[in-house]
């Protein structure tokens, strides 16, 4: 299940604060308690009244202290009780510091005094981002075990455009709950599909499913989270795509879906093959859109057999460990057993059609050489994060 933890925020200096607000709102919105500690320049961009009211504690800021604890040490009493301090945004002043062990003002005291990881998202003009010193505490600091957001690039506050904008709320949302994640899938390489491919009949109509994409990016995010370098190839979706991907790749149909993923395979460890995939495409599309016709007679479509991309990647000679979906609406684990013997892959997941495809939950049975694994019902991120869990035994044991 997904776990609640004491996050503390810490906001320097930078127009980003105004970010930070949706971001107390969403971890909150994620269960989790969130307490918030600024400097002084971070409440010249955004009032402690407002983080205030948000996170539903009082704000330590660097014009006064003692809140935190009658002892006065409130730079101690923060960090003690959080299992995490994010410091964003993150200001080139404020991550120069740390690196050097400077602790001179409210957060550099936290960071230097806590006992819990330390995260930083970075926010500042490009130029400042990609200072030769800037960089050298970014290293510095990764080398100290502090995890970095990447800065976006973009347009900027002050009006030029480059790497350095903080990266949006609901990204470092999502971002966030990977530091807590064991990493179990570090090192490993995972290439995953997801959504509805698209077959064309027409520049206008085409044959799709309802398929939502939701199962892949939640295992994308599970596989990510689990330290995993994720590429996400993806065709008609109707959900964020995740950050933090190596590459996000759109192709739409079958035919462009096995070109990505053939181009790609042979640097993965791991495959797993969550699209809907259409067994057949349009023989005889139509490159102009289909007019009706003057006597009304329905259009003839010719359907030709699109390839099986699992099928083909686990019969590669350096095939990755291959996982497939199978969603059935009858005869659920009779029909999955028989799908995984036939690809010849080592573990395949059940779903019915009518519980799994389009909503946000899905009740799941896990086949392999070793028998049945049934999950309980449960969201699709803890349903991904039960998989990867299951994966990651299996490449132990293999
Ligand atoms: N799959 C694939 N290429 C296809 C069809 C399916 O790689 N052309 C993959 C899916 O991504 C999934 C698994 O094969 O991981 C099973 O897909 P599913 O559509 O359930 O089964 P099919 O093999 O298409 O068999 P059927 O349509 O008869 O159920």
């Amino acid at each position: 299940m997904t776990t609640k933890k004491h996050i503390l925020l810490g906001i320097s200096g930078g127009i980003a604060a105004y970010k930070s607000c949706e971001l107390v709102r969403l971890l909150k919105k994620q269960g989790h308690e969130v307490s918030v500690a600024m400097s002084r320049a971070a409440t010249e961009f955004v009032s402690p009244l407002t983080f205030q009211a948000l996170s539903g504690h009082p704000v330590l800021a660097d014009t006064h202290s003692g809140e935190s604890g009658g002892n006065g040490m409130a730079h101690i009493n923060l960090t003690r009780t959080a299992d995490v301090f994010v410091i964003a945004p993150a200001s080139a002043n404020t991550l120069a510091k740390i690196a050097g062990g400077i602790a001179d003002n409210l957060l550099t005291n936290l960071a230097a005094a806590r006992k819990c990881p330390l995260a930083a998202a970075p926010a500042m003009n490009v130029e400042m981002w990609f200072n030769p010193a800037n960089q050298r505490n970014i290293a510095r600091l990764q080398a100290d075990g502090i995890s970095i957001f990447p800065p976006a690039s973009g347009e900027q506050a002050c009006g030029e455009t480059g790497v350095g904008r903080m990266p949006e709320a609901a990204e470092l949302a999502d971002l966030i709950p990977d530091l807590w994640t064991p990493k179990i899938l570090a090192g490993k390489k995972v290439l995953i599909t997801t959504g509805a491919t698209f077959e064309a009949i027409d520049p206008v109509r085409g044959i799709t499913n309802i398929s939502s994409g939701q199962m892949g990016t939640a295992l994308a995010r599970a596989c990510r989270a689990a330290g995993a370098e994720v590429t996400l190839i993806y065709g008609q979706i109707q959900t964020a795509l995740p950050p933090g991907m190596a590459e996000n790749v759109h192709a739409l149909s079958a035919q462009a879906m096995h070109e990505a993923v053939h181009h790609r395979i042979h640097t993965q460890d791991i495959f797993i093959s969550v699209a809907a995939i259409a067994d057949y495409k349009v023989r005889n599309s139509s490159t102009q859109k289909l007019k009706k016709s003057a006597d009304s007679t329905p259009p003839v479509i010719e359907l030709a057999e699109n390839p099986d991309i699992l099928a083909s990647v686990a019969a590669l000679p350096d095939a990755p460990f291959c996982i497939g979906f199978a969603a059935e609406s009858h005869n659920v684990l009779e029909h999955a057993r028989a799908k995984r013997l036939k690809k010849s892959i080592p573990m395949l997941v059940a779903n019915e059609v009518s519980i799994a495809m389009g909503s946000s939950r899905n009740q799941v049975t896990i086949i392999d050489a070793y028998g049945d694994t049934p999950l309980p019902e449960m969201s699709k991120h803890d349903t991904a994060a039960a998989i990867v869990q299951h994966l990651s035994t299996l490449l132990h044991q293999a």
